[in-house]
């Protein structure tokens, strides 16, 4: 595959769009998306994984919901693995065919059971036996028979930052692997349920393959002896977590080729199908922050780069202490060390400390990299700040597919009660 982002005469582009141009017609910040990348990444999985029959790669949605994002994937054959009865809507909206969505997370409403039930998905992930009597009594009150299997914790560290690791042994995600045969047993005997599958997922930006080794070994050892206790498992959910690559100096993340290897090993005698719930992979370096420096000014031993992308665009690195790769646009080929900051008034909106870059300078246009996997989704207004726009391209073509939401509307969203309305009059 070739580089989506690169610099062409000088000038950063997103395939054949220079970034200026973008910049130009759209304004800053804005994240400016690859298509070309997007499906690159979709392929290579497709490809590293198709040794293992039919697989459904299910693209979770939390880390880029843009219906253009996902109508991407889609167009690849992805599904699409969702949380809340907000994403299945817009899977559903996007094209994904609902027997391609699983659905997790550990406080399904009885309503969003409803929905999914009614759209008529591929399998609940059930993260409690509560959730089981929740979902049996949701389905039989719909008259249909629900398709689920129970999220195992397999008490497994997998060396991923604290927030975003799930399967430690106390972790509020999935069952206890201990209690599986006892919750397999209970959730058999509930009508409306077809216990269908078992999952896992134990975290996110995993960097090395023996946490998925441990975990996908536990989750084999207990489909032999669900199955011995009489359950027919036909699915085995793997869940998502392959890291990507942020910093070009850091340790590479595992190959894909090394985690399709890995999986076959441990799966060949499975006889189920499997499912993946590719987030970060897909998109995370399939986009970019593209932001202006409106001004630098010096610090006691480094200088202040501000620019007018914040914490509340990209929230990563103040909540995980995230390291994102910073470049002008236009590189000079001078370089500096500076401190990267944007306006908002907390230190913590700050995206790197004496980070050594690209010279730049007022006016001059930087990108983050990385940042199409859980940056967009996860701004916020903080600060009365509007909500950055979002540009996907393909080859030569872009288009805004979120436009900014200015403070007008975000005003325009509050009401002042009656007995305020003189003040405002
Ligand atoms: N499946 C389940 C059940 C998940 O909870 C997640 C991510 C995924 C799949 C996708 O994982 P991925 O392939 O993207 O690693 N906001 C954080 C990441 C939170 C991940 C939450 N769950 C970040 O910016 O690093």
């Amino acid at each position: 595959m070739t580089e989506a982002f690169e610099l062409r005469g000088g000038v950063l582009h997103c395939e054949d769009v220079p970034l200026p141009d973008i910049a130009a017609a759209v304004g800053t910040p804005v994240y400016v998306y690859s298509s070309a990348a997007m499906r690159g990444h979709a392929r290579q999985l497709q490809d590293v994984l198709s040794t293992l029959g039919d697989p459904l790669i299910a693209y979770a949605v939390k880390a880029n919901p843009n219906a253009a994002v996902i109508a991407t994937l889609g167009a690849e054959g992805l599904g699409a693995d969702i949380v809340s009865s907000g994403e299945l809507a817009r899977a559903l909206a996007a094209g994904i065919p609902a027997n391609r969505i699983v659905f997790s997370g550990v406080g399904k409403t009885r309503d969003e059971m409803a929905e999914a039930l009614d759209a008529g998905i591929c399998q609940f992930n059930l993260e409690s036996g509560n959730e089981a009597q929740l979902l049996s009594e949701v389905a039989t009150s719909l008259g249909v028979e629900a398709r689920a299997g129970f999220r195992v914790n397999p008490g497994v560290e997998p060396g991923t930052h604290a927030k975003i690791s799930t399967g430690a042994a106390e972790s509020k995600f999935g069952i206890q692997a201990s209690q599986a045969l006892a919750e397999y047993a209970r959730a058999a005997a509930l009508p409306g349920l077809k216990l269908q599958g078992i999952a896992v997922h134990i975290g996110s930006q995993l960097t090395s393959l023996a946490p998925f080794e441990q975990a996908f070994a536990t989750v084999g050892k207990l489909i032999a002896e669900l199955r011995a206790a009489g359950h027919e498992i036909t699915l085995a959910d793997l869940g998502g977590g392959l890291g990507v690559r942020y910093d070009p100096h850091a340790a590479a993340p595992p190959r894909p080729a090394e985690y399709g290897a890995m999986v076959e090993r441990l799966t060949r005698n499975w006889d189920v199908r499997l499912v993946f719930e590719p987030g970060r992979f897909l998109v995370a370096n399939a986009g970019v922050l593209l932001t202006e420096v409106i001004r630098v000014k010096p610090g006691a031993t480094h200088p202040f780069v501000i620019v007018d992308a914040a914490m509340n665009d990209l929230m990563r690195p103040t909540l995980y202490d995230a390291w994102h790769a910073i470049e002008a646009v236009r590189p000079s080929g001078r370089r500096a060390t500076a401190n990267v900051v944007g306006p908002v008034c907390e230190t913590g909106d700050t995206f790197a400390l004496a980070r050594e870059m690209d010279a730049v300078g007022e006016g001059d246009l930087v990108v983050f990299r990385s940042a199409g996997a859980y940056a967009a989704t996860m701004a916020s207004t903080y600060n009365s700040r509007p909500l950055t726009p979002e540009v996907l391209v393909d080859g030569d073509k872009w288009a805004v597919v979120r436009p900014r939401i200015d403070v007008a509307r975000l005003i325009d969203w509050d009401v002042v009660p009656d007995w305020l309305a003189h003040q405002i009059a």
